[in-house]
C-alpha cells in the first residue's frame, strides 16, 4: 500500500522507520470514530459541490459498509498501514475505486485525528458518567439499607466521633457525584469540531465547517485553524477527571481494606469477590479493592505523560501528538474497570454489627460531654480540659450504645442524624433519576 505522502518521497519509507512511527496497534479503536467524520465530510463536500450525488452515493456506500463491518468488531483493513486514517481510506479506495481519492479534499489527517479524539473523549465521558452512576447507586443503596447502623469515624485513625455506616457511604457518594459533574463539564469544552482546519490553516476550497459540526452533533466549530489541530485542551481534562475519580476510588478501597482487617472487623466481602493465598491456608484477601487502589497510579501517569507532552509544542501540529492516545485510551480503560468494579465490591461486602459495636468506646462521645458542660454555661475550653483529664490515661471503654444512638440522632445538618441521612439519599436519588 503507497503512504499518503509517497508523491512527496517517492523512495519508499526504511522498514526500521516504518516500524517505529506506525500507531495503527493503538490508534485502530478510533475507527468507528473516523468513519463516522469521514461521512459527515462527504456530506459536507457534496453540500457545497464539490463532490456531485453520485461520488456522494458511492463514498457514502463504502463507508457505511466499512462501518458496520468495525461496529460488528472486524478489522477490514491492511494491518501493515501506518495509522486508523490511511488504513481505512486504503481500504475504502480498493472497494469503491478511485472516487475514494476524493474524500481527502480539504481534510488533513490532523484535523482529522483531533476530530476523532473529540468523538472518542465525548463518548467517553459519557460512558464514564454511566459508570459513576451505578457507583453512586450502590453506595445509595448501601446507605439506604444502613441508616440505623453505628460506627465510629476516625481523624488521625483514631477515633473521633460516631456516625452510621450510612453516612460513611453517603460521603463516597457526594465525592463521585461531583466527578459526574466534572466530566459533564469536560464533555462541554470537548464538543467542538476541528474539521475545516485542514493541516493547520483552513483550505482555499469552500468549505462549510459548521455544517460537519452539525452533522456531528457538536455545538459547532473551532474558531482558529491552529488552536483545532494543536489542541488536546479537551483530553487532559477528561484524564484530570479521571485521576479524580482513581483519588476516590482508592480512598474508597482503602477504607474497605482497613475495615477488612482483622483488627477491624468491621466488614466481610463475599467470597466470589476476594481471593485466597496459594502458600498460606488461612487467607482471605481484599484483592479488588488493592488493585482499584494500585491502578489508581496508572492514571495519575496518564495525566502527566499527557501534560509533559504538550508544554513545550510549537504551533501548530507535531508528532509529538500521537503519543496522546495511548495515554488516553489507558486512562478511559483504566477508571471504566475501576468503577464497575467498586460498584460490584460495594454491594458484595456485608457489614458486621457486633464488630461495630465492639468499637463504639466512650471516647467517641466526648466531644458530646464537653458540649453538655457548654450548655451549663461553662466556657468551651475549660469544658474541655475537664474532660480530657478522664481520657489521659490512654485508656477506654464500652459506651453506652443509646447514649451514641442518641449523639448520632443530635447530630443533624451535615452530619449523620438520620433524618439529614434521609434529605442525603432523597437528593442522591433525585439526581440519579434525572440523567444529565
Ligand atoms: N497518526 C497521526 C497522529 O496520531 C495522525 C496525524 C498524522 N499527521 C501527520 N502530519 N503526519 O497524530
Amino acid at each position: 500500500m503507497a503512504d499518503l505522502w509517497s508523491g512527496r518521497l517517492p523512495g519508499g519509507l526504511d522498514p526500521a522507520v516504518r516500524a517505529f512511527s506506525a500507531s495503527l496497534a493503538v490508534d485502530w479503536r478510533l475507527a468507528p470514530y473516523d468513519i463516522r467524520g469521514s461521512l459527515a465530510h462527504v456530506a459536507m463536500l457534496a453540500h457545497v459541490g464539490l463532490l456531485d450525488p453520485a461520488e456522494q452515493a458511492v463514498l457514502e456506500r463504502g463507508l457505511r459498509e466499512l462501518l458496520a463491518e468495525v461496529d460488528a468488531g472486524a478489522a477490514p483493513w491492511d494491518p501493515e498501514a501506518e495509522d486508523v486514517h490511511s488504513a481505512v481510506e486504503a481500504e475504502l479506495s480498493r472497494r469503491v475505486g478511485p472516487v475514494a481519492g476524493k474524500l481527502h479534499t480539504g481534510r488533513s489527517r490532523n484535523d482529522q485525528v483531533a476530530l476523532d479524539l473529540h468523538l472518542f473523549v465525548r463518548d467517553a465521558c459519557d460512558r464514564t458518567q454511566a459508570a459513576v452512576r451505578g457507583l453512586v447507586a450502590a453506595l445509595v443503596d448501601g446507605a439506604e439499607a444502613h441508616r440505623e447502623l453505628l460506627m465510629p469515624a476516625y481523624t488521625h485513625l483514631q477515633r473521633a466521633q460516631p456516625v452510621t455506616v450510612a453516612h460513611w457511604f453517603l460521603a463516597y457518594a457526594w465525592m463521585f457525584r461531583r466527578d459526574a459533574t466534572r466530566l459533564a463539564d469536560a464533555r462541554h469544552r470537548a464538543d467542538f469540531s476541528p474539521l475545516g482546519a485542514g493541516a493547520l490553516a483552513g483550505s482555499t476550497l469552500p468549505l462549510d465547517p459548521a455544517f460537519t459540526a452539525g452533522a456531528l452533533g457538536f455545538a459547532g466549530p473551532y474558531a482558529n485553524s491552529l488552536d483545532a489541530v494543536s489542541d488536546r485542551d479537551f483530553a487532559v481534562e477528561y484524564v484530570a477527571a479521571a485521576a479524580l475519580i482513581m483519588v476516590h476510588l482508592s480512598r474508597l478501597a482503602e477504607d474497605l481494606v482497613l475495615w477488612n482487617t482483622r483488627e477491624f472487623g468491621f466488614i466481610e466481602i463475599d467470597d466470589g469477590w476476594a481471593t485466597g493465598s496459594s502458600m498460606m491456608p488461612q487467607k482471605k484477601n481484599p484483592d479488588v479493592a488493592e488493585l482499584i487502589r494500585g491502578r489508581a497510579g496508572r492514571v495519575f501517569g496518564d495525566l502527566s505523560a499527557l501534560l509533559t507532552l504538550l508544554k513545550g509544542l510549537p504551533l501548530s501540529y507535531n508528532r509529538d501528538l500521537q503519543e496522546d492516545k495511548p495515554a488516553l485510551f489507558d486512562a478511559a480503560d483504566t477508571v471504566l474497570a475501576c468503577l464497575e468494579a467498586a460498584a460490584g465490591l460495594v454491594r458484595h461486602i456485608r457489614w458486621r454489627p457486633d464488630a461495630l459495636s465492639r468499637a463504639l468506646s466512650a471516647e467517641l462521645l466526648a466531644t458530646d460531654d464537653a458540649e453538655r458542660l457548654v450548655r451549663q454555661g461553662i466556657p468551651f475550653r475549660d469544658a474541655h480540659g475537664r474532660v480530657a483529664a478522664r481520657f489521659r490515661d490512654g485508656g477506654t471503654e464500652p459506651a453506652d450504645p443509646e447514649a451514641v444512638r442518641g449523639s448520632v440522632a443530635a447530630r443533624g445538618g451535615l452530619g449523620p442524624a438520620p433524618a439529614a441521612v434521609t434529605g442525603q439519599i432523597a437528593a442522591l436519588r433525585d439526581w440519579l433519576a434525572h440523567p444529565l
